[in-house]
């Protein structure tokens, strides 16, 4: 398994580019199930996780044809509705055919995502949404088996905020008989940017955005070209990586308004922070304050953001509390940060780090893909060398982040090990 090897100690300095959200072009990427006409995405992430979807609608019947600058994507063909477990349990995003497949073909048999680290995620709204709409649902041997003749809209309640639940319900709803809403939706840019390509292949949604979307049926979608929204996550990793360094770094195509709470706890760890229409500019305007945090489902602070403060935290003058509410295991970070000298104490859904005047390198483990980040952020900080073992992880998420980070003058190099 490959490693990556930081010598830490380095502030970041100059300019970086943001790649494509990876969790916007995951469900952007299912559209394709619904339509038979041709759709077109650019700025599209190179990342495991993309490639594992393609694979995947690949292997359903879709024709897939890719250059450096655009993927094309048709299901015209006979489309198998199958999504195997070999290929949805190492990425739990890819139940987002469910929806597609069930409203364009009124059958589908999607394997159930696997158990995940970071916790259970359960996929029950999904399919009490598509219930609602009239699926026949039956769970065989780790399947999803759903049937229906067509879907009807339906006023779905959903107990819990989720961003993938919201997502698959609004594409089964877009072919759906009659109108649908999805009331306590995800409000997250990812919705957002959902909602407006299933809007330019002809669906009819409003309220994207907030916290009621309505939807109302169509017959028949066509085809689009869209162009995938910058990745807000990876925006926030390399903030807090530049702050957590005490560096100056200019990200270029990226949208700050997507990230108020980030930016807002950032100023509030003493950084400067320059916003353009498509770059953020940061640097810090002292010593690093630290930030206490909450997560919570967007516009709150991201819960995708949560270890690499904890990263810039663990160095910080100060005491800091971080609470997760989202996931019940996204702490995992928190033992490898102790093995660079992080001082943490976790009670409950809290940890609470006493900042430390350093961290010192050492081998750690990734655990998961933010966990990851974290642990690529404390290595930048830390005296000394730091060997991050597993990082299969981190390219789910990040895009040739040790490229990005030596171009800002880290000093970083992913070490090829042996497969045993
Ligand atoms: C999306 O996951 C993101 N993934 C996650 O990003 C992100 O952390 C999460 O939203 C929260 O913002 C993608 O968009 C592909 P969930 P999602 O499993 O929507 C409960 C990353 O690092 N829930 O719905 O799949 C669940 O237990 C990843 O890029 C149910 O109870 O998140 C959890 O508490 C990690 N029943 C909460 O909702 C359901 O049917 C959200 O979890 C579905 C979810």
């Amino acid at each position: 398994m490959d490693q990556l090897v930081i010598s830490g100690g380095v502030p970041l300095q100059g300019k970086v580019s943001i790649s494509g959200a990876k969790n916007a072009a995951l469900p952007l990427l299912c559209t394709t199930l619904l339509t038979s006409q041709v759709m077109t995405f650019t700025n599209v992430p190179n990342l495991k996780d993309v490639n594992t979807l393609l694979k995947l609608l690949a292997s359903m019947g879709v024709v897939i044809e890719q250059d450096q600058k655009q993927i094309q994507l048709s299901s015209s063909q006979s489309i198998a509705p199958f999504a195997s477990y070999d290929l949805v349990k190492t990425m739990r995003a890819s139940v987002l055919v469910l929806g597609p497949l069930l409203t364009r073909f009124g059958e589908a048999k999607v394997s159930l995502p696997g158990g995940c680290a970071i916790g259970e995620r359960p996929v029950d709204l999904h399919i009490k949404g598509l219930q609602a709409m009239g699926a026949e649902i039956e769970i065989e041997q780790g399947y999803i088996v759903a049937h229906a003749k067509k879907l009807k809209g339906a006023r779905i309640f959903m107990d819990t905020v989720t961003v993938t639940g919201t997502e698959n319900l609004m594409m089964a709803a877009v072919l759906a008989e009659g109108t649908t809403v999805l009331e306590n939706a995800a409000r997250e840019p990812e919705v957002v940017d959902l909602a407006q390509c299933l809007i330019n292949m002809g669906a009819k949604i409003k309220g994207h955005g907030s916290d009621v979307i309505t939807i109302e049926g169509v017959t028949q979608l066509g085809g689009t070209a869209y162009s995938i929204m910058p990745d807000r996550i990876e925006t926030g990793t390399f903030l807090v990586a530049a702050a957590a360094t005490g560096g100056d770094v200019l990200l270029q195509g990226t949208r700050a308004h997507s990230l108020d709470a980030v930016l807002d706890k950032l100023a509030e760890a003493n950084a400067l922070i320059d916003v353009t229409e498509d770059s953020i500019r940061i640097r810090m305007k002292g010593v690093n304050h630290g930030v206490s945090l909450r997560t919570a489902p967007y516009p709150a602070f991201p819960t995708d953001m949560q270890a690499q403060f904890m990263a810039m935290n663990a160095v910080a003058h100060g005491t800091t509390v971080v609470t997760e509410t989202i996931f019940e295991n996204r702490f995992m970070h928190v033992q490898e940060l102790r093995r660079l000298g992080a001082n943490i104490e976790v009670e409950g859904n809290s940890a609470i780090i006493r900042g430390v005047p350093k961290l010192d390198g050492a081998t750690v483990m990734a655990t998961d893909l933010r966990a990851s980040a974290s642990l690529v952020i404390a290595g930048l900080i830390a005296h000394g060398e730091t060997v991050i073992d597993r990082i299969y992880h981190l390219d789910r998420g990040y895009e040739c982040i040790e490229e990005k980070l030596s171009n800002l003058g880290a000093n970083i190099k992913r070490r090829v090990t042996e497969v045993h």
